[in-house]
């Protein structure tokens, strides 16, 4: 099976599970630690490992015999980290805006980027580096206020009681071999109260739960372990019904999602770690009209950059941030702690709103100008202007009819010369709390 089939047979799995996944944990209960998540809207997610050495998939390559396990591990020697500069990565981040970075703390290769008691595969012990990454950069996160996440594979190919290894071989079978199952069940819970206990993060992601149940990751316990240590930890949606939020990957939902938290995850180019043959950059208008978008539809953008083995990050990934940063600066009140904005048919583009909703955001692309509609909004708008720029925009309400309850439809003025870069962002405050007509007209 190619990796493209694998991860979608992988997609299937996990989007039938995150459906499942809300059913375990009730959102009532969790609604208090959420909140900060829900504010944040934006993350940053790093694949650091020892894959960007070669420049090849992250763990999949040689589970899917591109190369081979020897080979992958030869990479420990050219894992180098010696221009490390955590302070200049949490800084980058919170230029961008973000609010919370995830980083990870062990792939599928099983190679852990912090000093585990429980293995020798990690980079203090095994690469040049001789380093923890994880303990300085969550530091550097900290100093400025932003929330740290620890990304943790369950799956782990390397680990000798393992049952999984290559695409077309296993080691055993877990249901026909629970005393050696226990032994890795014991290292990888192990290795979770070890991350725990070092680093506390605020938030855990785990990832590739599709290989066993519940039952077999006993995910419960794993929830507790967490939660007992950090109460507030929050967890993602990829411990088999255990956790707090969903996870699309890459793929961009287009009707709105019906969860309470969502984060979409996607890549500055096509992969998550670092691969210098992969040029296929987002632009800095591609991400943040994909930010955008998540954001009207409730959700957050998990945005991942991969950084060389020395510790670098490529100047694209450098430059977007950088690009995103500066748009949330002009827009970011119409972003951080806002909610979703107006069902899909109102208005041709995302909108956000205000807690309150008596303030309407609505995106527009920032070549656009002339008039701009709105369908069906049954307030009064007492002022528009465009943020960043603070321009004051006029409006006209067209085809009102005096005795019929349905909503004229609002034309907004926008002139050339106030528009963003990449895109605008028109503030509407409303008489009252926002309130639309959602019928078919007329009758
Ligand atoms: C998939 C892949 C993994 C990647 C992750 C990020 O689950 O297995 O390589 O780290 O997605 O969301």
């Amino acid at each position: 099976m190619t990796k493209r089939l694998l991860l979608s047979f992988c997609f299937f799995y996990c989007t039938t599970f995150y459906c499942n996944a809300q059913n375990k944990i009730d959102p009532k209960t969790i609604a208090g630690k959420m909140q900060w998540f829900q504010d944040a809207k934006l993350g940053i997610f790093i694949h650091a490992g020892i894959y960007s050495v070669n420049g090849i998939d992250e763990s999949w390559s040689f589970h899917n015999k591109k190369i081979s396990y020897a080979d992958y591990m030869k990479q420990l020697n050219g894992f180098t980290l010696k221009k490390y500069d955590p302070a200049f990565w949490a800084g980058l981040i919170k230029e961008s805006g973000a609010r919370y970075a995830v980083i990870t703390t062990k792939h599928h290769d099983g190679v852990a980027m912090y000093d585990t008691k429980m293995d020798n595969r990690d980079i203090v012990k095994a690469s040049p580096a001789k380093m923890d990454m994880i303990k300085p950069f969550f530091e550097e996160l900290r100093k400025r206020e932003i929330k740290c996440g620890a990304y943790f594979s369950l799956i782990d190919w390397s680990y000798p009681d393992y049952p999984g290894f290559l695409k077309d071989s296993s080691r055993y079978d877990a249901q026909n071999d629970y005393t050696r199952w226990n032994k890795f069940r014991a290292f990888f819970q192990g290795q979770i109260k070890e991350i725990g206990d070092k680093f506390n993060p605020d938030l855990w992601w785990f990832d590739g739960d599709w290989e066993h149940s519940a039952e077999e990751w006993e995910a419960e316990k794993v929830r507790h372990i967490i939660l007992s240590k950090n109460p507030s930890a929050i967890i993602n949606g990829r411990l088999q019904g255990y956790g707090d939020y969903t996870t699309p990957e890459q793929n961009f939902p287009v009707t709105r999602p019906p969860y309470n938290w969502w984060e979409l995850c996607m890549t500055v180019n096509d992969n998550w770690g670092y691969q210098q043959h992969d040029q296929n950059w987002k632009t800095p208008y591609e991400i943040i009209s994909i930010f955008a978008d998540a954001v009207s539809n409730g959700g957050n953008l998990l945005l991942d950059i991969g950084p060389k083995e020395d510790g670098t990050i490529p100047e694209e990934e450098i430059n977007v941030l950088k690009e995103l940063g500066a748009w949330n600066k002009r827009n970011g009140e119409a972003v951080f702690n806002t909610i979703a904005g107006i069902p899909q048919g109102h208005f041709y583009g995302p909108t956000t709103l205000s807690k309150d909703s008596t303030t309407l955001y609505l995106f527009v692309h920032a070549k656009t100008s002339g008039q701009i509609m709105l369908k069906g909004l049954d307030n009064k708008i007492d002022d528009i202007t465009v943020l960043g720029n603070g321009a004051k925009l006029t409006h006209k309400v067209v085809g009102k009819i005096s005795w019929s309850p349905v909503p004229g439809l609002v034309y907004i003025n926008l002139p050339e010369g106030v528009q963003d870069k990449y895109i605008t962002v028109l503030k509407l405050k409303l008489d009252k709390p926002v309130k639309l007509y959602r019928g078919q007209g007329g009758l």
